[in-house]
């Protein structure tokens, strides 16, 4: 699929009012409320720089978290106006509200070449309902609308869809290099193309896996949902992850996997725990072979070399999910080697958002991906084959 969406290379700011929906919704230290990862913020300093450059005047805004009722001071967007600043050399005016007399006010006198955010999106209730009366009054903040927040565009709320229908609606950088990065690595994939497929749940990857049993060569599986796998063709699980319900759902993949020719590669062994605790007794057994009472927690040493050997041979990868509970060191072997044998390709390697791309972060190895995804839900709805309703509403080339 190309990309044919308008950019904010395709029309002019200059002098302009911009409403620019980014997407700031970074983890914060529970205890300190510390930004404890800017990376969001910093991949979208390409598209404000662009357009403060340009001479816009930027109005910023994003949500953060999920406030249930209204304002919520833990969830505001100060820190992040602050860390924005620092990013970029430059004071980021701050607006206490969404549309409220703060940020009328404020984005009424602000200049060409300033940048103002807005308080957290999610502190009205309009936003996530895709409320028009919301969409309006944020329209009317501004004369042109970019969307650079790629981690938000699986939701149509009013920030991310709404205002387009008031403004004209272009991409910013952030989204349009995602889009091409993942769009290109199932559209005209450098073949052969392996998908590796992880994380606890078979039910949040149906998506996924149907998806790309039409489109790739080789499916790895790993994480928990191996077990349902591992349940579906007989195998003991002991006490392992388990959806029962969608144990038909993974034997029906098994059989279409069969018949399309696409590899779908299981575990073979298994580090079996005693218990789902960090310093739990642990031991490696053959899949399908879980004693009673313990439970998988990562995958195996032979496991790891037969997925290491499918990824040498790669032309492409795809991966989402990890492969163990990589938070315990002890179970973190299958999740770091996997992004070991990532690094040393020569393969294109594509990281979904989420916890795959925090384990390669964390182990490491993220300046040797070619590309890590901004957006968890948003990654993982893209290779689902599914329309992203914050890129639809955008105005076509
Ligand atoms: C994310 O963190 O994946 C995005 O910011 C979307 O957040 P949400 O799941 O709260 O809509």
């Amino acid at each position: 699929m190309e990309y044919n969406k308008k950019s904010v290379r395709d029309i002019d700011v200059a002098g302009k009012k911009v409403l620019l929906r980014c997407d700031f919704n970074v983890p914060l230290d529970p205890a300190s409320g510390a930004i404890t990862s800017d990376k969001r913020i910093v991949a979208s300093l390409p598209t404000i720089r662009y357009l403060l450059e340009q001479g816009a005047a930027v109005i910023a805004c994003s949500h953060m978290g999920k406030p249930k009722n209204g304002p919520d001071p833990k969830l505001s967007l100060a820190p992040v106006a602050k860390r924005l600043g620092e990013l970029l050399g430059q004071e980021v005016l701050f607006a206490h509200d969404v549309v409220g007399p703060d940020a009328r006010a404020k984005a009424a006198a602000l200049q060409p070449g300033q940048i103002l955010l807005l308080e957290n999106t999610r502190f009205e209730p309009g936003e996530t309902k895709n409320d028009p009366a919301l969409a309006k009054a944020l329209a009317s903040l501004a004369e042109v609308f970019v969307s650079d927040a790629f981690g938000a565009v699986h939701r149509a709320h009013a920030s991310t869809v709404g205002v387009a229908a008031y403004l004209p609606a272009v991409s910013g950088f952030l989204i349009q290099k995602e889009l091409e990065f993942l769009g290109g690595a199932i559209s005209h994939p450098r073949r052969p193309l392996v998908a590796i497929l992880g994380g606890s749940k078979v039910s949040s990857k149906i998506g996924v896996i149907n998806n790309l049993l039409e489109i790739a060569d080789t499916i790895i599986i790993g994480g928990g949902m191996a077990y349902t796998f591992s349940a579906a063709q007989g195998g003991k699980i002991g006490d392992s992850l388990l959806e029962a319900d969608w144990m038909e759902y993974s034997r029906e993949m098994m059989e279409k996997a069969a018949q399309k020719g696409v590899e779908l590669l299981l575990p073979v062994d298994t580090v079996a725990a005693d218990a789902f605790a960090p310093d739990a007794k642990h031991q490696v057994v053959p899949a399908g072979e879980i004693p009673d009472g313990w439970q998988g927690l990562d995958i195996g040493p032979k496991t790891v070399e037969r997925y290491c050997a499918a990824v040498a041979k790669a032309g492409t990868v795809v991966w989402n999910g990890p492969m163990g509970v990589f938070e315990f060191p002890a179970f973190a072997k299958g999740t770091q080697a996997m992004a070991e044998a990532l690094s040393r390709t020569d393969a294109i390697t594509i990281i979904g958002g989420g916890d795959s791309a925090a384990a390669v972060e964390q182990m490491g190895y993220a300046d040797k991906m070619t590309h890590i995804s901004t957006g968890g839900g948003a990654s993982l709805e893209f290779l689902e084959g599914k329309e992203l309703p914050g890129v639809a509403c955008l105005l076509d080339r």
